[in-house]
């Protein structure tokens, strides 16, 4: 059902792991199964220099988490607030069509990474990153309380 490149991130996950003096830290659970992704990024100047991940999820999402590590080293904040899930998909060679969400779940978690930078440099937010991160953190809260949150 996955592709080899899929297959491959899956396996051989680059990037996992937190990055201690991140300059963003996001978080992000999907709506649709409830799996959760973390991201940090570290920023000089303007550009991405490092990102690692952490997945409390499927197969798919360590694969996202993995592909878009690498497909945001050195790029621009600006850029990296461009990409799309599809930029990831395409980098994977696609995903079966249930777990097509597993990029959104990656690409949300380092928006709300981008958003942490952003807010701790006093830089202007998109308002879309700051809604969704208010309306996501009491659930995120919750599941901390109780244990639930593992990363
Ligand atoms: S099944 Fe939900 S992130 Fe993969």
């Amino acid at each position: 059902m996955y592709n080899e490149r899929v297959l491959e991130h899956y396996h051989n996950p680059k990037n996992v792991g937190e990055i201690k003096n991140a300059d963003g830290v996001g978080i992000y659970m999907s709506g649709s199964c409830g799996d959760i992704t973390k991201f940090w990024i570290k920023v000089d100047q303007e550009k991405i220099i490092d990102a690692k991940y952490m997945t409390q999820g499927c197969a798919a999402s360590i694969a996202c988490g993995s592909a878009l590590t690498e497909l945001i080293k050195n790029k621009t904040i600006d850029e990296a607030l461009k990409l799309t899930k599809n930029d990831l998909l395409t980098v994977l060679e696609g995903l079966p069509e249930p777990k097509v969400h597993c990029s959104m779940l990656a690409d949300d978690a380092l928006k709300d990474a981008i958003r942490d930078y952003l807010t701790r440099n006093n830089l202007p937010v998109p308002k879309e990153l700051v809604k969704k991160h208010e309306e996501l953190m009491p659930q995120i809260r919750e599941l901390e309380k109780k244990g639930y949150l593992l990363i």
